[in-house]
């Protein structure tokens, strides 16, 4: 009787989980066009439309998991992605028309795929566990790209995002004391601002 409560309470962690990874991605359509237009490099515009593309794969193999389970796709508010996406449009506002947007980007981005990971790296543990085959192979597709993403992002940071926002610096503290002045000064309201939700 104990094994059957532990698979039961397992499926139902999956079935909460694909629910959550289902809200996951269709924000992440939403936002990523929007990530891809604000930045600068384009390097990091492409791989911003390139895992956009990847996403919406992603989408339709949650759908193929629902359906593997007898479910109806359906999608679960989760509070935990809404902060993440959050951050990156506080980041969009506040470092617009600024050298720092990029390294800022990226850094909003890998958080998404972090979560990402980590949530679909436990679901695949638990479609294991439960024997689902056809499940366990759709999220590792999934889980590859979303590790390919990440390993994107680091290089493109390493190589020119980090290295923009060190130049962007530099120039900065060679302007005047006035014009430093007033962009420590406009930069010191952004916070208070109120910031429209990215995904609406
Ligand atoms: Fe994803
Ligand atoms: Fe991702």
């Amino acid at each position: 009787m104990a094994k059957k409560n532990e698979s039961t309470g397992l499926k139902k962690l999956l079935e909460d989980q694909l629910a959550d990874l289902y809200y996951v991605e269709k924000q992440l359509t939403k936002v990523l066009p929007k990530m891809a237009k604000a930045a600068r490099n384009e390097e990091l515009q492409g791989a911003f439309e390139e895992h956009l593309n990847e996403t919406l794969e992603q989408v339709g193999r949650l759908e193929q998991m629902f359906e593997a389970l007898g479910r109806t796709a359906k999608a679960k508010k989760c509070p935990a992605i809404d902060g993440i996406l959050e951050e990156g449009k506080e980041i969009m506002d506040e470092f617009k028309g600024d050298e720092a947007l990029d390294a800022g980007l990226v850094a909003a981005a890998q958080k998404v795929e972090h979560y990402e990971i980590t949530s679909y790296g436990s679901m695949k543990a638990w479609a294991e566990q439960l024997g689902l085959e056809d499940i366990t192979a759709l999220i590792d597709e999934t889980l590859e790209e979303e590790k390919g993403a990440d390993e994107k992002l680091t290089s493109i940071a390493e190589q020119v995002v980090n290295i923009e926002a060190e130049e962007g610096e530099e120039e900065g503290e060679e302007e005047d004391e006035e014009s430093t002045t007033k962009r420590s000064n406009g930069r010191s309201k952004a916070p208070t601002r109120k910031v429209k939700s990215m995904v609406e």
